[in-house]
């Protein structure tokens, strides 16, 4: 067998391997989030989320576009999207909470596409009837508007439910994508159905769907997670043909799975936690997490631990402390062996339990004003 620590691979169904994020933007022509940056939207923001400061939010399509037109008072929208194929995990959680955050600070409209055909069509191993799968939807938008989105300013809509508005432009946008081109783009083959193939066009509309609604063009920035920028790869430039502006992008790395691997994967439920995990499925996870300490409490005294191979470390810097300093403390105690894994261990599974117990107690909050929210033909 050969051995290659390098190899990854990245693409909107499936993600594998150890991802070299920095060879991945520039493969694609992707840029990243440079301190400029980081100071013209702290200008606007005043802090900086931690996703940014983390640079967890690493990359960027045309950022500094829509800084000018904000700038020369002409707002943008966000859009960002989450296709159901199950119970949504911490993981899936990054983009929405970045999008909240952006529409606090720049109190814009959010557009939420909710492509209940997608896992459908894509992923057939799933073995869910459409409607099975349009009714789990309800729980993953109960996920999303429990971070807090403002209902005034939020508009969510199922593929299934608000075909009539989109169906008419993603016609439009199919003409220009040839087989030849999403063959490549996404790996299809003749062997794919013809719904995955014209799925992507779907997915572009709600890119331009507010310049559409009010005949006048609206720039639109999409926080996504990497796997999704190759949509917007081949949207934009037939977005720019049918006369919209090309959407910004903002591009998040993924949550690490519990066992180290660059993507939590829903296939093994183990390396993830979901929001619906009792107290008890996450202790027990995270007990199995790997920490990468020495093999005894000595050797871990002597010689310290690895931040970077410690998925509980990880844990906290992707999400659950927000505090700069704290986090510092927490790898330090690591660092120089003081944090043993089963007290470390012990301390995230009360943090995440403590998170999750809240926001499912706003999740029921938001149970009957999910309505506020929808938009249908
Ligand atoms: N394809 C995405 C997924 O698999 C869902 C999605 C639809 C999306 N529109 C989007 C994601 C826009 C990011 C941005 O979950």
């Amino acid at each position: 067998m050969v051995f290659m620590a390098e190899a990854y691979h990245v693409d909107a169904y499936k993600v594998e391997g150890k991802v070299d994020y920095e060879k991945f933007a520039k493969q694609y022509g992707i840029k990243l989030i440079d301190e400029a940056l980081e100071k013209r939207i702290t200008k606007h923001t005043k802090t900086l989320h931690f996703l940014l400061r983390r640079k967890i939010f690493y990359a960027h399509r045309e950022l500094d576009w829509i800084l000018n037109e904000y700038e020369k008072g002409n707002p943008f929208y966000i859009y960002t999207g989450r296709a159901p194929s199950g119970p949504m995990s911490i993981g899936h959680l990054l983009p929405f909470e970045l999008v909240r955050w952006l529409q606090e600070k720049f109190d814009v409209d959010v557009y939420i596409q909710i492509p209940d055909e997608e896992k459908y069509l894509a992923k057939k191993s799933l073995n869910m009837t459409l409607e099975q799968i349009h009714d789990i939807s309800y729980d993953n938008v109960l996920d999303i508007i429990a971070l807090g989105f403002k209902p005034e300013k939020t508009k969510i809509f199922f593929d299934t439910q608000y075909a009539g508005k989109m169906y008419k432009e993603a016609v439009k946008v199919a003409r220009h994508i040839t087989f030849s081109t999403v063959k490549d783009a996404f790996g299809f083959t003749n062997e794919s159905n013809i719904g995955q193939i014209f799925y992507t066009s779907m997915q572009a509309v709600p890119a331009f769907l507010k310049s559409v609604e009010e005949g006048r063009n609206v720039p639109c920035l999409i926080p996504l997670a990497i796997d999704q920028d190759v949509h917007f790869r081949v949207a934009r430039d037939v977005i720019g043909k049918l006369g919209y502006y090309k959407p910004a992008i903002m591009h998040t790395k993924f949550m690490p799975g519990l066992n180290g691997e660059s993507k939590m994967s829903s296939s093994e439920e183990n390396t993830a936690i979901y929001l619906k995990d009792t107290p008890e499925q996450v202790k027990k996870k995270i007990n199995r997490a790997l920490t990468g300490q020495q093999a005894t409490a000595e050797l871990q005294k002597e010689l310290g631990g690895d931040v970077d191979k410690c998925m509980i470390c990880q844990y906290y810097k992707y999400f659950f402390e927000p505090d700069d300093k704290k986090l510092a403390e927490i790898f330090k105690a690591e660092k120089n062996g003081t944090l043993l894994a089963g007290e470390h261990k012990a301390r995230l599974a009360d943090t995440i339990n403590a998170f999750l117990k809240k926001h499912n107690q706003n999740k029921e909050r938001m149970r009957d004003r999910v309505d506020e929210f929808i938009l249908r033909d």
